[in-house]
């Protein structure tokens, strides 16, 4: 029986300590808290980097490190006589390929480094100075918190998550819920191929992040942070430690709390970030109700990404109109990502709209001959180059049938076959998809399949259901993963029909 003081929201930090989830480990957890073994192994073997533990190292098959020769890397280490295991996403495709060694420490085999913009006026300015005197912080304690929320209103940050939600609406939320007990969430879990900006941010800027979360709590009324960060941002993570020490006296009246992830891409979206948070499967709950009304631990939960919560500090010092200002078609500065072929993959801080030829030509330049690019990780799906003028921002992206996401742009050359790469992003999907919804489960094996066979056998025939599970996974999904499984193969077959036919 489950003991009465049984902490269920630590049992996966157990099986961590423990080892990963072994016959050991998990009658050692269910000794500890009562909890049902059948329970703590369903749990347990949810997450990639609790499975089979051992030493091996992760080799990343995100899409830019497919195009920069992550299958022959796999082949060269296993004949080396290493252990390799092929994982979904390190975040690192600036450096592709790229993979983690036995340790977890980043080992890369690009002959770059990252690159970041040089020091600028913008919200972020990643390359500037490191401010520890949290005066936006002390400035809003002197504010009413009504007008915090209207200086975020009238700066028109959008969640830069993905789905690009106005902020104030949250932040106005959850100060209308009669229920006092509250959460602020960072979610850091950023595990979509193509992006890496979380990392850099809280690399080179984390108090940044630390002081729109105090500012946050301070409005909501919260006491308790969460930082969700993904298991592989091993140096991130210590990022976060040393910043928080090191800002101790201004954040005091705060309790932060950092947590791992372990290795499920799917416990970025909120719910699913819930769950793993309160130790279970991290499996997307049905919405409504919204984390704001029903969070962590059903109470109201404010829930931003990295990069949105950053930028509060600097909307407090110069006021909302100042970061409106800071972009071209929509509001403030963003974080770019990218990677694949140009000269110098990175994070680069841009106003918000610049077009692909902008942020190229600030990555350096195209190589080769461009004949693709995906704006907004793997969700986002294919553009032909003839968009390269489009706007990156959330409305022109999504009038042209796709994203900007979290702004994971990859640029693709003509040495890389578009059936291929719809098939490398269809791969993630399957093994990311939570397994939840028949339509996801099913749908993304049924497709990644069929475009193998295609890859194989050259005929088109083995597409012709692609496009109608496509349709049931969309209309028949709890989350944006399945909603958005499909769109690599479909986009690439409308932009790039000449990949999609007869092959001898
Ligand atoms: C499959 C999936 C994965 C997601 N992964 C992330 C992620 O890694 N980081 C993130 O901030 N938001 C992610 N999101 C979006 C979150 O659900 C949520 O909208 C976001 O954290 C809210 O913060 P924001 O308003 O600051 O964007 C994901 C959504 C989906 C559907
Ligand atoms: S759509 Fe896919 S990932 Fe999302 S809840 Fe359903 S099965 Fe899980």
């Amino acid at each position: 029986m489950q003991k009465p003081n049984a902490n269920r929201e630590k049992i996966i930090e157990l099986l961590e300590h423990a080892g990963g989830v072994t016959e050991d480990s998990v009658r050692e957890v269910h000794e500890q808290t009562g909890i049902p073994e059948a329970d703590i192994w369903g749990t347990g073997l949810f997450y990639t980097l609790l499975r089979e533990p051992g030493q091996r190292i992760r080799l990343c098959d995100g899409l830019t490190c497919q195009m920069f020769g992550a299958d022959s890397l796999a082949m060269e280490l296993t004949e080396a006589g290493k252990a390799v295991e092929r994982v979904s996403c390190l975040g690192q495709c600036d450096l592709a390929p790229a993979s983690l060694d036995e340790a977890m420490e980043l080992v890369t085999y690009a002959k770059h480094k990252t690159a970041i913009s040089p020091p600028n006026e913008l919200a972020m300015n990643l390359a500037g100075e490191v401010d520890l005197t949290y005066s936006a912080l002390k400035k809003v304690k002197e504010m009413s918190p009504e007008d915090v929320i209207a200086a975020l209103e009238s700066s028109g940050l959008q969640g830069r998550g993905g789905a690009g939600f106005p902020a104030h609406f949250k932040w106005t939320s959850l100060r209308q819920q009669a229920e006092t007990e509250r959460y602020v969430i960072c979610n850091a879990d950023e595990a979509e191929p193509g992006t890496f900006k979380d990392r850099e941010l809280i690399l080179r800027q984390a108090h940044k992040m630390l002081e729109g979360l105090a500012i946050a709590a301070h409005v909501i009324e919260a006491k308790e942070i969460y930082i969700y960060i993904r298991g592989e941002y091993t140096n991130e993570y210590r990022a976060i430690e040393r910043a928080l020490e090191d800002s101790k006296a201004a954040l005091q009246e705060f309790e932060f709390t950092i947590v791992k992830g372990h290795g499920a891409y799917i416990c970025g979206e909120e719910t699913a970030l819930l769950e793993s948070l309160e130790g279970k499967r991290g499996m997307p709950r049905l919405k409504p109700p919204y984390p704001t009304e029903s969070g962590f631990r059903g109470k109201p939960s404010l829930i931003h990404n990295v990069e949105t919560i950053a930028c509060v500090p600097s909307i407090i010092h110069r006021g909302g109109d100042w970061f409106r200002s800071l972009g071209k078609t929509e509001a403030g500065s963003k974080l770019y990502c990218i990677s694949g072929h140009v000269v110098a993959p990175g994070v680069y801080e841009l106003p918000l709209g610049v077009s692909l030829d902008e942020l190229v030509a600030a990555a350096g330049g195209y190589v080769g001959n461009p004949i693709a690019f995906s704006p907004g990780g793997a969700s986002s799906g294919f553009l032909p180059i003839a968009e390269r003028g489009l706007p990156l921002d959330y409305k022109h992206l999504a009038d042209a049938g796709s994203m900007l996401g979290s702004a994971g742009v990859v640029v693709i050359n003509d040495t890389v076959d578009m059936a291929k790469a719809a098939a490398w992003q269809l791969e993630f999907f399957e093994r990311e998809s939570c397994g939840q919804c028949a339509p996801c489960r099913i749908g993304t094996q049924y497709i990644r399949r069929q475009v193998d066979q295609f890859i194989q056998l050259g005929d088109p025939v083995t597409l012709a259901m692609t496009a109608d599970v496509g349709w049931e996974m969309e209309e028949g999904s709890i989350c944006g993963l399945g909603m958005v499984a499909a769109k690599p193969l479909e986009s690439a077959r409308k932009h790039f029909p000449d990949a999609f036919k007869t092959r001898d």
